[in-house]
């Protein structure tokens, strides 16, 4: 009998800028493990007869992306603790024969949080999390779980982030987007997760000057590496914590689940990807 190579995908719409299928192989090479990682780029249409094929025995799951992170979840036969917190899924794996789903970001941004400012704990106190769309759930999560009790929620459009806050963390505060310097002043982490400031997308309108010399600046975008965001934080001589350091760390479950072994966030693998995302801005 021949033995079984796991496969496993990405699948969203647009998917080709991703670095996942980057990351994966890089493990399978590195552990020396026979399997194989690639995009698919679906069609809203062609999502629930994916996830049929996802069934087939050769295929051990997929990560989800963008827009698919909560549409996803009917067509799964459960979802854990973790997804149905977060209210999304980005990991799809198997188990007992079942199709599951679960999601990875919080680990991977408090994670990337934790290795990049260790202190970041004792230091915060304000947070300020700008956006309310997928990435903030995951995001304001941590925040929760971190037992951090003062954050605002700044988004466009205030009846989102009032939901957010809803469904996630009662004791966020929302506040228009067009207001958020007024809570600037006082905040010692502030993360952007929003889509503004990525290559192509219109740039984040943000006055760093407003911010307490103390602050931590996160960004989720990773493309580029280094916003204009973390620039401008950084050539005030605050902290900075890169986007790319959560995709690399959310990986890190999914790889294990389909694969079977834990891999480890090398700085090889850092600079791997790095220098695909200098080469292709
Ligand atoms: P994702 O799943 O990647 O988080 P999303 O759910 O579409 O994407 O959320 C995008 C976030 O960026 C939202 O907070 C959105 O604000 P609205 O809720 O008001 O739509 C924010 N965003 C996107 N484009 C924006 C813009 N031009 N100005 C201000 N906010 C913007």
């Amino acid at each position: 009998m021949t033995e079984k190579i796991p496969h496993a995908y990405v699948i969203g719409y647009p998917v080709k800028h991703s670095r996942s299928p980057q990351i994966h192989r890089y493990w399978l090479e590195f552990y020396g493990l026979a399997g194989s990682y690639d995009l698919a780029e679906l069609e809203p249409e062609q999502l629930g007869p994916f996830i049929n094929f996802l069934r087939q025995a050769e295929n051990a799951g997929a990560n989800v992306t963008i827009p698919y992170k909560q549409t996803v979840i009917s067509h799964l036969d459960a979802i854990d603790e973790d997804a149905q917190n977060v209210g999304a899924v980005n990991t799809i794996y198997k188990e007992a024969g079942k199709l599951l789903g679960t999601n990875t970001d919080v680990y991977g941004f408090l994670t990337h949080l934790s290795q990049s400012v260790p202190e970041w704990h004792d230091d915060v106190e304000e947070v300020v999390i700008i956006g309310a769309g997928g990435a903030a759930r995951a995001v304001l999560l941590s925040m929760k779980k971190a037992n951090k009790i003062n954050v605002h929620i700044a988004n466009r459009t205030i009846g989102k982030a009032q939901n957010l806050a809803n469904e996630i963390y009662a004791r966020a505060k929302p506040i228009e987007l067009s207001k958020l310097n007024t809570v600037l002043g006082s905040a010692d982490l502030v993360i952007n997760t929003t889509s503004l400031g990525m290559t192509g997308q219109p740039p984040l309108r943000f006055d760093v000057a407003v911010l307490p010399g103390h602050t931590i600046v996160a960004d989720i975008v990773y493309s580029p590496l280094k916003t204009k965001l973390l620039q401008q934080a950084e050539d005030r001589g605050l902290r900075t914590v890169d986007g790319l350091g959560m995709l690399l760390h959310q990986a890190v479950r999914g790889f294990e689940l389909w694969f079977g072994v834990r891999p480890q966030v090398t700085g090889e693998l850092r600079q791997m990807v790095e220098k695909s995302l200098v080469s292709a801005s």
